[in-house]
C-alpha cells in the first residue's frame, strides 16, 4: 500500500496537460470515484490497525497533492480562475456604480422654482387637458380672435371644446378663479402645439408661468422681478432687453431677451446672429382676464410671464438641438449626472 502511494506521488509530480480538456481527463483518472487515488481510499479498510495512522496521513497528503496539481494545470487554461484570483486582490480600484441622473429639463425647472421661491413665489399646477375657456376664452381670446392662430392647437377629435393646453397661462385662470389676491405663484408644466419638429421647436415642450396679483403692482415690479431672475439664472453680467409685444391677456405686453450666453453677444445660430435670445413673454394682466375670474380690476393689478424651459436649458448648457431632450440618449443624459 505504501509503495502504491509513493508511486502515485511520483507520478503526479510529472503530470502535464496540453489543454483544459486534458487536465479534466487527469482529474477523472486520479480523483473521480473510480480514480487511482479514490481506489486507494477504498483499500484503506485492509490496512492493519497499527499502520492506519501513518497510511491515512499519506493518503490525505496524496489526495491534496493531486488536487493541487490538477488545479494548477487547469488554471493555466481557465480564464475564470485567473479572474477569481484578480477578484481576491482587495487593493484593486473599484468599478464606478452607475447612478441615474436628473434630466436637464428637470434640473433647470427646479432651479427656476428655487429662484422664485426666494422672493416668495409658491408653486402650483393645472391639467394638461384643458377646455377652451381656461386656455383661450377667459384669457381674452375672443372666438374669432386671430391670436388663436398663433398657437397651433391639438383639439380632441370628438369635442372641439377640449384641447391639449397650448401654454401654462391656463393655470393663471384656474388660480385666479379659486384664489383671493394677493397671489404670488409660478406654474411649471408641459404644453403642446402642433408644430413641425426641428432643432428649435417641438410639439411638446415645457413652460413656467408666473403670476403676481395684488394692490399697486406695476410694470416696474415686473421688470425688476425679471431682471433678478435673469441674473440669478444666467449670471450677474447678464443683460436683459424688453421689447413691446402682444398677448390678448396682458396689456401692455412684452417679450424679454437675454444677452446670448453661447456667443457672448457676438452672434451665432442660436441667437440668429443678433446677440440676443428671447426667453419669455410677459405683461400686466389685462383687466378683462381679472374680471373673467371675479377679481376686481379697479382694486387689483398684476403681472404675468411665461418662459420656455427648453430654451433656457439650451442657453445654460449650450445645447444646440432641442430634439436631444427627448431622444433618451445616455451619452447626452449622463453629462448631467451630479447636477441638481
Ligand atoms: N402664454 C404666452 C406664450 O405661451 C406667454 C405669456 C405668459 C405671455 C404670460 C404673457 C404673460 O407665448
Amino acid at each position: 500500500m505504501i509503495d502504491r502511494i509513493n508511486r502515485l506521488v511520483a507520478e503526479i509530480d510529472t503530470l502535464k496537460a496540453g489543454s483544459l480538456d486534458e487536465a479534466e481527463q487527469l482529474r477523472v483518472k486520479y480523483l473521480s470515484k473510480k480514480g487511482f487515488v479514490s481506489v486507494l481510499f477504498d483499500d484503506f479498510k485492509s490496512v492493519p490497525a497499527e499502520l492506519k495512522r501513518e497510511v491515512g496521513q499519506m493518503l490525505n497528503d496524496l489526495k491534496n497533492k493531486a488536487h493541487q496539481k490538477i488545479d494548477e494545470l487547469k488554471s493555466g487554461f481557465d480564464q475564470g480562475s485567473i479572474a477569481s484570483s484578480v477578484n481576491q486582490d482587495l487593493t484593486r480600484p473599484v468599478h464606478n456604480i452607475q447612478t441615474g441622473s436628473r434630466h436637464p429639463l428637470s434640473i433647470v425647472r427646479n432651479q427656476i422654482i428655487d429662484i422664485f421661491a426666494r422672493i416668495g413665489f409658491t408653486v402650483a399646477d393645472g391639467p394638461e387637458i384643458e377646455d377652451d375657456w381656461h386656455n383661450f376664452s377667459a384669457l381674452n381670446f375672443t372666438a374669432d380672435h386671430p391670436a388663436r392662430d398663433m398657437q397651433d392647437t391639438f383639439f380632441i377629435a370628438t369635442n372641439p371644446d377640449i384641447l391639449l393646453r397650448t401654454h401654462t397661462s391656463s393655470v393663471q385662470i384656474r388660480t385666479m378663479e379659486t384664489t383671493k389676491p394677493p397671489i404670488r405663484m409660478i406654474f411649471p408644466g408641459r404644453v403642446f402645439r402642433n408644430e413641425a419638429i426641428s432643432a428649435r421647436a417641438h410639439c411638446i415642450f415645457h413652460q413656467v408661468e408666473g403670476l403676481y396679483i395684488d394692490k399697486h403692482v406695476s410694470f416696474a415690479d415686473l421688470k425688476q422681478t425679471l431682471m433678478y431672475f435673469a441674473k440669478e439664472m444666467f449670471g450677474e453680467n447678464t443683460q436683459i432687453r424688453l421689447r413691446p409685444s402682444y398677448f390678448p391677456f396682458t396689456e401692455p405686453s412684452g417679450e424679454m431677451d437675454v444677452s446670448c450666453l453661447i456667443c457672448g453677444g457676438v452672434g451665432c445660430n442660436i441667437c440668429k446672429y443678433t446677440g440676443w435670445v428671447e426667453i419669455l413673454g410677459c405683461g400686466m394682466v389685462d383687466p378683462n382676464a381679472l374680471e373673467n375670474c371675479g377679481i376686481d380690476s379697479q382694486t387689483y393689478t398684476g403681472f404675468a410671464f411665461g418662459m420656455g424651459i427648453e430654451r433656457i436649458t439650451m442657453l445654460k448648457y449650450q445645447i444646440r438641438d432641442l430634439r436631444l431632450f427627448y431622444e433618451n440618449d445616455l451619452r447626452f443624459l449622463q453629462q448631467f449626472s451630479g447636477a441638481f
